[in-house]
């Protein structure tokens, strides 16, 4: 693997396993790209197959399950179909591989997904969700969480049914929405208290493979950095952003794994 890298891109991640080694409180925000390796398409790659005129702008919106809950439904029950077999990937593992490690080295490492699989669980890895939860379902008139029954647990792949007839609440007849926080939509409040909590009182903030398009998550870097935090990105396409100061630009799948060995061995 060493070999795929450039020695510039290996010079910057052992100063970047440099810098994290030395910090106590790291705070750590990752998007669709960590997922990208695993085989899940990212939001803003274009879409496929069925979905290939459609933006997820366009879908993942209150407005737009109001005005046709029954597309809005099935492009989740679609996208549901895709993620379900999909497993973590080098990058997952590190960073569960890098929070079990903190048990001992007494390291505080937050994370912080804007991702709606659960990959990051299924590698092992304690991680608060920005954006809601693939795998859940809730009415989008009472918000009661909705489970299916018939397949025991509601928030796993298991526990899914991925027919695209739509459903009604069985407490007030509205229709079962996927439990993911959509455009324009506010985000969990008890997740976004963890979020800015880590982020301002981080001594590194890393992001890993977000376009920081989307707020409010993609202003966490900039808080992080106004609080003192040093800023590291990940990303194969980093982003134009002026606060960064370390750029890793390859796969996540690549650095995440290196990195991590080279903070757990210090
Ligand atoms: N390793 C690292 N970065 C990668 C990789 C990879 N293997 N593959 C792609 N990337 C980068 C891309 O360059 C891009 O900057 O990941 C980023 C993915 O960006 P988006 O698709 O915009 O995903 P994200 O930032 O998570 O989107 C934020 O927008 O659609 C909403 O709510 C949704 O949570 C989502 C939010």
């Amino acid at each position: 693997m060493l070999a795929e890298l450039s020695s510039a891109l290996i010079a910057e991640v052992e100063r970047a396993a440099k810098l994290l080694g030395a910090k106590q409180h790291i705070c750590i925000l990752t998007g669709a790209g960590i997922s990208a390796e695993s085989g899940i398409p990212t939001f803003r790659d274009k879409q496929t197959g069925l979905w290939e005129n459609y933006g997820a702008e366009d879908l993942a919106t209150p407005e737009a399950f109001t005005r046709d809950p029954k597309l809005v439904w099935s492009w989740y029950q679609w996208r549901r179909r895709v993620v379900a077999d999909k497993k973590p990937n080098p990058a997952h593992d590190a960073l569960a591989q890098w929070q079990y490690h903190t048990q001992s080295s007494g390291q505080k490492v937050t994370l912080i997904t804007q991702n709606v699989d659960d990959l990051h669980e299924q590698a092992g890895s304690t991680v608060t969700h920005l954006h809601g939860h693939l795998w859940r379902n809730r009415c989008s008139q009472c918000e009661i969480p909705y489970q299916n029954k018939s397949k025991g647990s509601y928030s796993s792949a298991d526990s899914m049914d991925y027919s695209e007839a739509l459903i009604s609440c069985p407490h007030c007849d509205g229709y079962i929405r996927p439990d993911i926080v959509w455009f324009g939509e506010a985000l969990p409040v008890e997740a976004w208290e963890t979020a800015e909590e880590a982020a301002a009182n981080c001594e590194v903030f890393i992001s890993i493979g977000t376009s920081s398009l989307v707020y409010p998550a993609a202003g966490l870097a900039q808080l992080a950095k106004e609080n003192g935090a040093e800023i590291i990105e990940i990303n194969t396409n980093p982003t134009p952003n002026t606060i960064v100061d370390i750029t890793l630009a390859e796969k996540a799948g690549m650095v995440m794994p290196l990195l991590i060995q080279r903070i757990t061995a210090l």
